[in-house]
């Protein structure tokens, strides 16, 4: 089992499967395919199934795929089949933009994906596209939303990042929405990993005034997490229609339960979201290491996993990759 030095189980792999991304959104430099990792550096399906199952093998139990957009990725769908076999991994997820749901819900579905969560951060059409950059792509996300749900991966969670002076006039329209339909929309408060470095304190929208703006029109109630180490914090409305959650890692850090650790699409381990070091466990498989080796290498690495993020302390240093690496 992966312990780390404070004691914290670690079970839930985030992997990032791709740096590329159809969407380009303002705050993201995943626009310029000058970015691009090149392709030799990606990491093959093969390595990352090895890896995959190496990590079962150490009691990783849940893995999220994530990108850039991870269905962009050719061969994706076998992919998270293979993963879906993995003996160990209960509960297999993707985080997707959602474009391409309408056509990959299904065969999701089937390869042995159970949930999805899609990041939405406007409900306003025009507002969407021009923060995608993309023409109609709200519609086209709403309706592969619409196919998740059809397609039986629920519950279907909507990521909200609020970012004030900019979607935070939102927050009751996608409240309405939790209740209207069967989403969990989750309000996330913004973290500084953007690569444009906008990020500051006062435009992070936090837990208590994202409560703050429900609760007075649409009581709610506290629910149990569903697992210590889960990023949001669950309300249901008090009428007992729908469901939000609130990601509070800046006013609210959770690092003191964190079960995570992350893969790159180009084979570095990061042992935090915020990590200023990461671990270039690709190159080790390809230097012909051992699955024991490899065992070995990400057990010392895990155990030095860092107490938590410093978005808080007046030394805090931004890591110099953004989401579109290291996927969220
Ligand atoms: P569930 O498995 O459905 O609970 O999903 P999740 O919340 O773990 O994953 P998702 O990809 O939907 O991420 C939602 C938000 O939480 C994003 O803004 C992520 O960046 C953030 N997040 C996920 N894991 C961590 C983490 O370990 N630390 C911090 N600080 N934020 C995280
Ligand atoms: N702060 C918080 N969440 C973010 N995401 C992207 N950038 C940020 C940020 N700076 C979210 C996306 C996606 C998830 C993986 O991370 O909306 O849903
Ligand atoms: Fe875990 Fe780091 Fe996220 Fe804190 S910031 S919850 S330690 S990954």
């Amino acid at each position: 089992m992966l312990q780390d030095s404070y004691g914290r189980d670690i079970h839930d792999l985030r992997i990032s499967v791709t740096d590329r991304c159809n969407f380009r959104c303002v705050y993201c430099k995943s626009a310029d395919p000058r970015n691009y990792s090149p392709h030799h550096n990606l990491l093959t399906w093969e390595e990352f199934l090895r890896l995959a199952r190496i990590m079962a093998g150490l009691g990783i139990r849940k893995i999220r795929v994530t990108g850039g957009e991870p269905l962009l990725r050719d061969g994706i769908i076998d992919f998270l089949a293979r993963l879906s076999e993995i003996e160990g991994i209960n509960d297999l997820a993707v985080t997707t933009n959602g474009y391409l749901l309408t056509e990959k819900a299904g065969e999701m579905a089937r390869a042995g994906v159970r949930r999805v969560n899609v990041s939405m951060d406007s409900a306003r059409p025009e507002k969407f596209a021009a923060i995608s950059r993309t023409p109609g792509s709200f519609e086209r996300v709403l309706r592969g939303v619409d196919a998740a749900l059809e397609a039986g991966l629920g519950p279907v969670k909507i990521n909200v990042v609020l970012v004030r002076g900019f979607n935070e006039g939102e927050i009751l329209g996608f409240a309405k929405l939790a209740r209207e339909k069967n989403l969990v929309v989750r309000f996330i408060e913004f973290m500084p990993l953007d690569a444009d470095h906008a990020w500051n304190r006062a435009r992070v929208v936090t837990a208590e005034e994202i409560f703050g703006a429900i609760d007075p029109v649409f009581p709610l109630v506290e629910l149990p997490r569903h697992e210590a180490s889960e990023t949001a914090l669950r309300f249901g409305f008090a009428d007992g229609k729908g469901e939000i959650g609130i990601v509070a890692p800046v006013s609210m850090p959770f690092c003191g339960q964190c079960s995570r650790i992350r893969v790159t699409a180009d084979g570095k381990l990061r042992t935090c979201l915020f990590s200023l070091a990461e671990h270039n466990v690709g190159r080790v498989m390809r230097s012909g290491a051992s699955d024991a080796e490899v065992q070995k290498y990400i057990e010392r690495l895990v155990y030095h996993k860092e107490p938590g993020h410093r978005i808080n302390e007046p030394d805090f240093v931004q890591p110099s990759r953004t989401m579109v690496y290291i996927g969220g």
